[in-house]
């Protein structure tokens, strides 16, 4: 029955994690899939949430099914993260906001109720993007196109470009944009540029869907989360899928949420039930564990703090680890290369430039990995390594 199926030839950044657990060599650093590293090169629990989990094994409990739409105090604190407690759009209840398998899942769900409600079938995602936004809308039955957005010349956004493509877009296109730390160039728009697409996409019928998986790793929980509360305050209604795996180091739990801007409390109603029907015909109901351990800290203003001070750590970390790479690239390459992009960019990622061999080489030669479109993970670097990965990087700049 199942012989003849094509063998998968796996999912690109998730393969280079295999690749790199199965490397020998000792002086190996990964820097391709964006996982968040602590100083000692170690996936950090963080204190907020450890106090979370004890409190949550000392009550200890049994492990009823969750709603199908998740935890109803997970989903209020997700919403007032995600916009501010005082929003008007939130105050209002005009926000449909559903726990998620993770930002992925929220992704999915999003593009079903919009196919299934709406009709629509077509989105188009940044160029370059997250590969997996092109598999997750295909298999809900999406058309995917790009719009312009990095350029390549100025290592820019190609704002113009980009604005222009979306004017021409057909009503009720799904447009997928970043919140902020845009995963792979680590460029985002400004507030006047988002201003500028909020004009648009109301004026053009178009719908934004919203991606923020590091929200807190550019400038700040609240700062990262400006260009969406932007479209919210122009009166937009939109999707924003949001992810908790990194910014509460917490990969595994798949803790997401998905909300929905509506424009009134009863269309929000009429949105969470048509979301309680994707689910129920997926999974079912949410897990339970990382909703929790998220909800606890977020709910709580001693753990939130406690929270928001790692999450300052995290930042300022990753801040560090760009100015040393910067620093070590420049006293190997002087003036041949232009790495000023290290410092430009934003979060977990940068955008190198290097080419698919090159990025080869590093991982051949050197034991250095990055994506292949010559993505780097910012935070999968500690000061240890730095000297490693820049005489890496200039050895294949030089060749
Ligand atoms: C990444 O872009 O490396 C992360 O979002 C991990 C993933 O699932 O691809």
């Amino acid at each position: 029955l199942f012989s003849h199926l094509p063998r998968y030839g796996g999912d690109p950044i998730l393969a280079l994690m295999d690749a790199f657990s199965r490397d020998p060599r000792p002086d190996k650093v990964s820097l391709g899939i964006g996982l968040y590293f602590d100083e000692q090169g170690r996936l950090p629990v963080l204190s907020s949430v450890r106090q979370a989990q004890e409190a949550l094994l000392r009550n200890g409990g049994p492990a009823p099914y969750l709603p199908m739409e998740g935890s109803a105090s997970y989903r209020q604190a997700v919403q007032e993260l995600v916009f501010g407690a005082q929003h008007p759009a939130v105050l209002d209840g005009r926000i449909a906001t559903m726990q998620s398998v993770g930002g992925s899942g929220a992704l999915r769900a999003g593009a079903d109720l919009l196919r299934t409600q709406l009709g629509c079938t077509q989105v188009v995602v940044p160029d370059p993007t997250w590969d997996n936004h092109f598999a997750l809308f295909e298999g809900a039955g999406y058309q995917v196109g790009g719009y312009p957005y990095y350029d390549t010349a100025t290592a820019g956004i190609a704002f113009d470009a980009m604005r222009r493509f979306l004017a021409t877009l057909p009503a009720r296109t799904v447009v997928l944009l970043h919140a902020s730390c845009h995963n792979p160039t680590g460029m985002d728009l400004d507030a006047a540029q988002w201003r500028e697409l909020a004009g648009l996409f109301a004026e053009r019928n178009l719908i934004p869907f919203v991606d923020m998986a590091y929200q807190g790793f550019g400038d700040g929980a609240d700062e990262d989360a400006a260009s969406i509360r932007l479209l919210a305050d122009a009166g937009l209604e939109f999707l924003v899928a949001n992810s908790f795996s990194k910014n509460f180091s917490l990969y595994g739990e798949r803790a997401g949420g998905l909300s929905v801007v509506c424009r009134d409390a009863a269309a929000a109603e009429a949105v969470l039930g048509q979301l309680k029907v994707t689910v129920r015909r997926s999974y079912s109901t949410p897990p339970a564990h990382g909703a929790a351990l998220v909800g606890a800290v977020l709910q709580s203003p001693e753990l939130r703090a406690l929270w928001l001070q790692e999450l300052t750590t995290m930042r300022q970390r990753m801040r560090d680890m760009r100015q040393a790479l910067h620093a070590a690239l420049v006293a190997r390459c002087g003036q041949a290369h232009d790495f000023g992009y290290l410092l430009a960019q934003r979060g977990m990622f940068s955008y190198t430039g290097l080419s698919p061999d090159q990025v080869r080489r590093l991982r051949e030669r050197h034991a250095v990995y990055l994506v292949d479109t010559g993505r780097l993970c910012i935070s999968g670097l500690t000061s240890a390594a730095i000297d490693h990965v820049a005489d890496a990087i200039a050895a294949v700049l030089e060749t």
